[in-house]
């Protein structure tokens, strides 16, 4: 069986339709990885989803409070998201004492979650693989695949 895969390439001003072409791909997928460089676009793209989403909370990066909740209502129910910043984890033992395992393990309907290579062996699959490359200052390459 093939890897379910896709890839976009884009711009800051192509965000929206990009975004809302990913999640017509991504949405059943309770768990988002990102992976990508500081200043890939992770938390822009993030960001970015949330505002499609219509999501209530202010969305900023959870680098130091390593979680951030927000919350949104899909034909009228209530979600719950769950952005997480794996950055300053060190490894897989680090963010279980960080309570990241249980984070992901959790209630929420939705995980996006940056540097999360940091510890990619907490996560329950299939997940969802999203890996954002740098190829000029105003593009990007995004590579989504699911990990069964
Ligand atoms: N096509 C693009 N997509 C996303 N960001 C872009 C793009 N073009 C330029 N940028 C700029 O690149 C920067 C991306 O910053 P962002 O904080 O989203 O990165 P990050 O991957 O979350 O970094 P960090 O690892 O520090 O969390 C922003 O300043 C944004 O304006
Ligand atoms: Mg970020």
């Amino acid at each position: 069986m093939t890897t379910p895969s896709i890839s976009f390439q884009y711009r800051l001003e192509d965000l929206p339709k990009t975004v809302e072409a990913f999640w017509q791909w991504a949405k059943p997928y309770r768990i988002i990885a990102f992976d990508g460089n500081m200043g890939a676009g992770k938390t822009t793209f993030i960001h970015a989803l949330c505002n499609l989403l219509q999501v209530q909370d202010v969305v900023s990066s959870p680098t130091f409070s390593l979680i951030n909740e927000y919350r949104y209502q899909d034909d009228g129910v209530s979600r719950i998201i769950y952005h997480m910043d794996w950055y300053r984890i060190d490894n897989e033992e680090d963010a279980i004492q960080a309570g990241m395992e249980d984070a992901v393990l959790g209630q929420a309907d939705y995980c996006f979650i940056e540097w999360a290579a940091k510890a990619k062996c907490l996560l329950p699959r299939p997940f969802l693989n999203v890996s954002i490359t740098t190829i000029s200052p105003q593009e990007r390459i995004m590579n989504c695949t699911v990990i069964m």
